[in-house]
């Protein structure tokens, strides 16, 4: 495996790669790494030749008091993983490979609207540094593929949308959250909970499976029945300690609010725990109505 750590060592490698007109399918990360991020891995060598991974905590999309800082780094670990899952090339870059200006001056890119909503309207300017970010890596990387997790599902749509937006030659794959075995999503930031929070955790996921046998069961119709799920799964996840940010059914597409005979939704949570923001989400399909 290469480990590029400059633009330099990153050009001499991906010239390896461009010479044998190999499929690059590249997976960024902010490492940390665990099994959801690994599955991305393998997943990634189903759609090409090389697989490259990035390990890059970007200071343009954490916000002023959130966790840049402390957030964990654990470059020695997260190399051997990747390793062992068969990743051809990581590419760990200094802040000046990304931002060769202040991270301030740095031309961004935003997709507006569906930026704003959610986990946007949240953390202003989040989804701003992500874009930004993921734009200036693949234009480094020039991969014909990319992987991102369904868990980050806003982050997903938002990385299609900018690609189609910018008519990128890029296929962006969607791969499904990975779980530990009490369902909650694996994420670096579960790290940070207690253990009393951790045994709570698994509560979002279980709110939203309760919340997708509600809407099964009342099948394709929106309304007033969608904002009394959304109240009352905001009221467990207070009972069990929570402290929800917003609970939202929308459609998959778009991440609009559904509207009757729509059949593709998707249920999204991100509610606080002590310290620790969760985010979760369950896509449901319906059946057409008769
Ligand atoms: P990070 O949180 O490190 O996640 C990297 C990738 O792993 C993302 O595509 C994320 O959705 C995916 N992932 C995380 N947990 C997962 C799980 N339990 N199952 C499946 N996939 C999972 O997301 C970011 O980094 C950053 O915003 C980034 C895109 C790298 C830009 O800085």
């Amino acid at each position: 495996m290469d480990v590029a750590r400059n633009l330099s060592e990153l050009n001499a490698a991906l010239e390896n790669f461009d010479r044998c007109g190999a499929r690059k399918v590249f997976v960024p990360t902010m490492g940390n790494l665990h099994d959801g991020h690994l599955h991305l891995m393998t997943e990634a060598r189903r759609y090409g030749d090389g697989v490259v991974a990035s390990v890059y905590v970007n200071p343009m999309q954490f916000g002023p008091g959130e966790d840049f800082e402390s957030y964990p780094r654990t470059e020695k670990q997260d190399l051997a993983q990747l390793k062992d899952c068969g990743v051809d090339l990581v590419f760990m870059p200094d802040i000046s490979d990304i931002y060769p200006r202040e991270v301030e001056a740095h031309t961004t890119v935003e997709v507006p609207e569906l930026g704003a909503i959610l986990c946007g309207a949240s953390r202003p300017g989040h989804f701003r540094g992500v874009t930004t970010v993921v734009n200036r890596l693949f234009n480094l990387v020039a991969p014909q593929a990319a992987v991102f997790g369904k868990k980050d599902y806003q982050q997903w749509l938002l990385i299609r949308l900018m690609v189609a937006d910018l008519g990128m030659p890029i296929e962006v794959i969607g791969v499904d959250t990975v779980r530990g075995a009490d369902g909650l999503a694996l994420s670096s930031r579960n790290g940070y909970l207690s253990e009393a929070e951790r045994a709570i955790a698994p509560k979002l996921y279980e709110t939203l499976g309760w919340m997708a046998g509600q809407i099964s069961e009342q099948g394709a119709y929106a309304g007033d029945f969608l904002a009394g799920i959304e109240s009352q799964a905001r009221d467990r996840l207070q009972g069990f300690g929570f402290d929800p940010d917003y609970i939202s059914v929308r459609r998959q597409g778009d991440l609009g609010v559904p509207q009757t005979g729509d059949q593709e939704w998707v249920i999204l949570a991100a509610a606080q725990l002590g310290k620790t923001r969760l985010i979760d989400n369950l896509e449901v399909n319906l059946k057409p109505s008769d």
